[in-house]
């Protein structure tokens, strides 16, 4: 069983006399600055010249250039995309570090993958929430928790897991749990999911879609029955309440038994192979390089990708039900 940590384990003593910087003021900058600075912290925010400056500074932040807050800040939490992390990094961020600083990433990617390498006596943490920045916010105000993963590198005194601790409890993601893992463990769980589990089922959407239409039945009423009725949140839903399996006895006798009887059949050997393969691709780092290869061409599979996706008549019947659409998710969406 994984350790644990809840807000009575940690100790924020550890962050007195800290200077705290946020860089880049996003889905995770925003949510995490804001619960900062809720929990009496005095976060400062660091961001180039660009629309989420303007965000921060409504919300009341006295903006910087990111060389600026990372001069000054003894813990940087590196709150942008994780694909420019590196060269902002290297070029904004590296040369400010000095013995003891440490470096706060919400994803395992980069320090996984060795793409920024910290030198020497420069922690790196990671309080990685499993939540997006919205809900991170929110369940904060709510003064509700939410899952995070925590982890701390090069750590032999066990210093700057104490300073995770304190950074997660201040997000306010101790008040549910924050998990002990690694940058590793969280790099693969996110990509596997993200390369084997989420293509799988968007493939078999696809697919139920397709076949149903090819067999005579209305694209929207197959729209509608696939997501736009909320069923499928629903089902998530009593997932989180009644466990995996259990939500299965909310449904008929028929469905049990066709889910049940049938679940084996759509795992032949051929789909067990690309299982294998995501993950192998995921570990070995195969994935980062293509992706990184990818970027520095300009991304044009991601491109023709978007395009193959955004033609198909899934995304022309969803066109159609837009109105329907706005207010049957209203009641799902997270504000
Ligand atoms: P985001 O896409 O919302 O980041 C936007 C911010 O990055 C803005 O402040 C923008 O000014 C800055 N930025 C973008 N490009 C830049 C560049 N070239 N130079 C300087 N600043 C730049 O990022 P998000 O989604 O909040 O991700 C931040 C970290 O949180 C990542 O490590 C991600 O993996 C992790 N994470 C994100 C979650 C989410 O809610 N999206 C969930 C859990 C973790």
């Amino acid at each position: 069983m994984a350790t644990i940590y809840r807000d009575a384990d940690v100790n924020m003593g550890v962050l007195k006399g800290r200077r705290i910087g946020v860089i880049g003021y996003g889905n995770q900058g925003r949510a995490q600055a804001l619960n900062l600075r809720d929990s009496g912290l005095a976060p400062m925010v660091g961001n180039r010249d660009d629309e989420y400056k303007d965000r921060a500074t409504a919300d009341g932040f006295a903006v910087r250039p990111i060389r600026a807050v990372a001069d000054e800040a003894d813990v940087i939490l590196v709150l942008i995309p994780d694909e420019v992390q590196p060269e902002v990094y290297q070029e904004q961020i590296r040369p400010s570090l000095r013995r003891g600083d440490v470096l706060c990433f919400a994803s395992g990617y980069n320090i996984y993958y060795q793409a920024i390498v910290p030198p020497e006596g420069v922690g790196a943490i990671m309080v990685a929430p499993r939540m997006i920045g919205r809900a991170v916010r929110q369940l904060y105000q709510e003064h509700l928790g939410f899952p995070c993963l925590v982890a701390a590198e090069n750590d032999a005194d066990g210093r700057f897991l104490q300073v995770a601790l304190a950074l997660a409890k201040a997000i306010g993601a101790t008040r549910f749990g924050a998990f002990a893992s690694s940058f590793r463990e969280e790099t693969v769980i996110d990509l596997f999911a993200e390369q084997m589990l989420w293509p799988g089922i968007i493939k078999l959407c696809l697919l139920y879609f397709e076949k149903l239409v090819a067999h005579g039945c209305d694209p929207e009423i197959v729209t509608t029955e696939l997501h736009l009725s909320g069923e499928f949140v629903e089902i998530a839903k009593a997932m989180i309440t009644h466990g995996f399996f259990g939500q299965l006895q909310l449904h008929s006798q028929t469905s049990q038994y066709g889910q049940l009887s049938r679940a084996d059949r759509m795992a032949p050997p051929e789909l067990l192979a690309q299982v294998d393969r995501a993950m192998e691709e995921v570990c070995s780092g195969r994935f980062h390089a293509e992706w990184v290869q990818e970027q520095k061409a300009g991304k044009p599979n991601m491109q023709r990708l978007w395009q193959q996706v955004l033609t198909h008549p899934l995304a022309q019947s969803e066109a159609k039900l837009e109105s329907l659409r706005k207010i049957i998710t209203r009641p799902h969406e997270p504000s």
